[in-house]
């Protein structure tokens, strides 16, 4: 069944938990489709995973519908949600809404993702009053990296729950319909998902979000660079590939690939054609 931003709300109303993992091609977002997931973020998590960066603040509205419309064409039911990069609406509410139309329109997402609380509002206002559905993000921003000093849990102290929590309701008033919590203790998350009739999707928050996000290349064990302590790997994927690698490799190397199974054949008077008096080559 096709999810939409009416997935979120019913399963919100019901107490059921959303689950979303990235995705940043046409392949992985097909097979984590077909397994079930509701939704499938395009996260700008893609300068790390897939393009090496230390962080993301590099990456390009370019970037984003490049992979973005590659998701789109893999997911069949899962709403597809694609990142807003840095800079791409922080500058404005025009900015924001030129970037959001974009997202929708080249890269065909179901809805989009931008950082931030209080002080995105009048981005996220505008982008719905365009008929655009807006999933916020609060708490660990990866695109704030800078100012916060690292990756660090948010929301610790009493002035800075407050301000998550606020930034929360604020998100939702301007008409989000959903908002990633990152990086925040698990109470400091539960007292948000109460207040909220949006729901929240968790990553380093606990259980008692509204639902869960992870990833994929970490729940997987494909990316080594750095592991958060909020992940947990259901395969290791990054060995079985290391090692299917490393037989292939071997196996050139000793010619025991491509076995026979792996040729075309050609009836054997075509290459004696080739040897016949007079016979062309080209
Ligand atoms: O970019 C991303 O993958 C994200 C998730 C980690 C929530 O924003």
């Amino acid at each position: 069944m096709k999810n939409t931003v009416l997935t979120f709300a019913q399963a919100k109303e019901k107490g059921e938990k959303l689950t979303m993992l990235t995705a940043y091609d046409y392949s992985t977002a097909k097979l984590i489709d077909e397994a079930g997931i509701n939704s499938i973020l395009v996260g700008d998590s893609l300068g790390n995973v897939i393009l090496g960066y230390e962080d993301t603040v590099s990456v390009t509205m370019e970037d984003m519908i490049h992979h973005g419309a590659a998701v789109a064409r893999g997911a069949k039911n899962a709403l597809v949600i694609i990142d807003m990069p840095f800079m791409s609406y922080q500058t404005s509410v025009y900015d924001a809404m030129v970037n959001a139309g974009r997202l929708m329109k080249e890269g065909r997402a179901g809805a989009v993702k931008l950082e931030g609380g209080v002080e995105v509002c009048p981005q996220i206002k505008a982008i719905v009053g365009a008929g655009i559905p807006v999933c916020a993000h609060i708490g660990l921003t990866p695109q704030s990296i800078n100012a916060f000093g690292g990756f660090k849990v948010q929301g610790k102290s009493e002035a800075a729950a407050k301000k998550l929590l606020e930034d929360a309701k604020a998100v939702e008033e301007a008409g989000a319909f959903a908002v990633v919590v990152e990086g925040v203790p698990r109470k400091l998350a539960d007292v948000i998902t109460r207040e909220l009739t949006i729901p929240t999707i968790g990553i380093g928050a606990g259980n008692g979000c509204d639902g869960q996000v992870l990833v994929y290349q970490d729940m997987l064990g494909m990316f080594s660079d750095f592991t958060p302590k909020f992940v947990k790997r259901y395969a290791d994927i990054g060995e079985v590939m290391k090692r299917a690698f490393q037989a292939y490799i071997e196996e050139v190397g000793n010619g025991t690939f491509p076995a026979k199974e792996h040729e075309y054949s050609v009836d054997d008077s075509v290459i004696e054609g080739l040897y016949d008096s007079g016979s062309k080559t080209s």
